[in-house]
């Protein structure tokens, strides 16, 4: 609906014209307000669309009243109403901002009309063009994440790669050394601690190359519901005061995904909502079949259109600011102390998702929990009742 307000003294011209702007548009709301004061407070509270103002207010004119407006960031199209004989005000009030102006003289009442339509069109122009800036912004800024990712995705999956077949070496020769000596031998604990590192730094190589997706994925077709339930039994320990609530769509579609893999992500994001919450909370996990059309993958940058199924696992905990959010996906990325978080659990998921042709998003706010979204491509549904040959 329509809303103006009109900042008018003179009770008898405010009814003219809000009967002028009725007849154009009887479901406009319009509003009087006698004082600009009053205005002011009012437009505070937002949802006006137009103001016409006579230049001359009680207690301040239309330039102060236009400067107050900017002072405040208050984006609406102002109508200066001046008298007759005062267009040098008009112009003044033009060049500070003002949308436009009417002289108060015989024809007033019918240009009105005219002005507001202008206005309408300007306003909704405007709100189209900050729109497109706004997307072209985001996407930007999507394209420079995913470019982002990608160079540290090479850059960690090379280390790692050689940094493994070394680790090979390490442990190789340990074992060899370590079968060659009895335990009450003098070198045998050291090389026992050599082993334990080897394998810790084993573990970070996997996880870094999970990134990467240079570990070989082996997929079949399954149930994701399964799997969150499993995790469910296995994370009661791990979880202590949290609750965990299970959504699961009972017609959910079959993915074609690494069993390990994905329960690999369902405990990476269980872990990180646990440690979201050290006072206890609440972790829902939810499943869905959902489509992804090409409105959603034209504002979102990765996502390819198709037929999905949703896994949705989201918490009550401390939840992230923006600056963290953008770097979440980033391997080493962490909030957490030293010794409590590597940072590479969401970088695995990451590349987990990245490499079953998935799509992964986060949205969260401080204080108002987390909430991650991963779309894995669905299967072709076969065909029920199908007759063998
Ligand atoms: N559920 C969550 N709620 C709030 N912050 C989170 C959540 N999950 C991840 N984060 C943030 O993302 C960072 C990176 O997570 P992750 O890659 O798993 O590494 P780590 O858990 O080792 O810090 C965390 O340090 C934390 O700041
Ligand atoms: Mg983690």
């Amino acid at each position: 609906m329509l809303k103006i307000m009109i900042i008018e003294d003179e009770k008898d011209h405010f009814e003219l014209m809000e009967h002028a702007i009725k007849k154009e548009f009887p479901d406009a709301m319009v509003e009087l307000c006698e004082t600009a004061d009053l205005c002011l407070e009012r437009l505070e509270a937002g949802g006006m669309d137009i103001i016409i103002a006579d230049y001359l207010l009680a207690g301040m004119t239309g330039l102060q009243l236009l400067e107050e407006l900017k002072k405040r960031k208050i984006e609406v199209p102002v109508i200066m109403v001046t008298g007759h004989g005062d267009e040098g005000l008009a112009v003044k009030a033009m060049k500070s901002g003002a949308f436009d102006y009417v002289v108060k003289s015989g024809s007033f009442f019918e240009l009105i009309p005219e002005i507001v339509r202008k206005a309408i069109h300007d306003r909704e122009l405007k709100a189209k063009m900050r729109r497109t800036e706004e997307e072209k912004k985001r996407l930007q800024a999507q394209f420079l994440h995913a470019q982002k990712m990608e160079a540290v995705g090479t850059l960690a999956g090379g280390i790692a790669h050689d940094f493994n077949n070394l680790l090979q070496t390490i442990k190789g020769f340990t074992q060899i050394l370590l079968s060659n000596c009895s335990a009450d031998d003098p070198g045998h604990a050291g090389l026992k601690q050599i082993e334990h590192a080897a394998e810790r730094a084993g573990e970070l190589t996997r996880q870094l190359l999970t990134f990467s997706r240079k570990v070989k994925i082996e997929p079949r077709p399954i149930d994701i519901n399964d799997h969150v339930k499993a995790i469910k039994e296995l994370s009661r320990t791990l979880t202590g005061m949290i609750e965990i609530e299970l959504l699961l769509a009972d017609d959910l579609k079959t993915v074609n995904a690494d069993p390990g893999q994905m329960e690999q992500v369902l405990m990476n994001l269980t872990i990180n909502a646990r440690d979201a919450m050290p006072e206890g909370g609440r972790l829902i996990i939810k499943t869905e079949n959902a489509t992804l059309d090409h409105e959603y993958c034209r504002t979102h940058l990765g996502a390819v259109p198709g037929e999905y199924v949703l896994l949705t696992v989201s918490d009550t905990g401390h939840g992230m600011d923006k600056e963290t959010v953008e770097r979440i996906f980033e391997p080493f990325y962490t909030t957490k102390v030293a010794g409590k978080g590597a940072g590479l659990g969401l970088s695995t998921v990451y590349g987990i998702v990245k490499g079953h042709d998935g799509y992964i998003m986060c949205c969260s706010k401080p204080g108002k929990g987390a909430t991650f979204e991963i779309y894995l491509p669905a299967l072709k549904q076969e065909r029920e009742g199908r007759s063998s040959p």
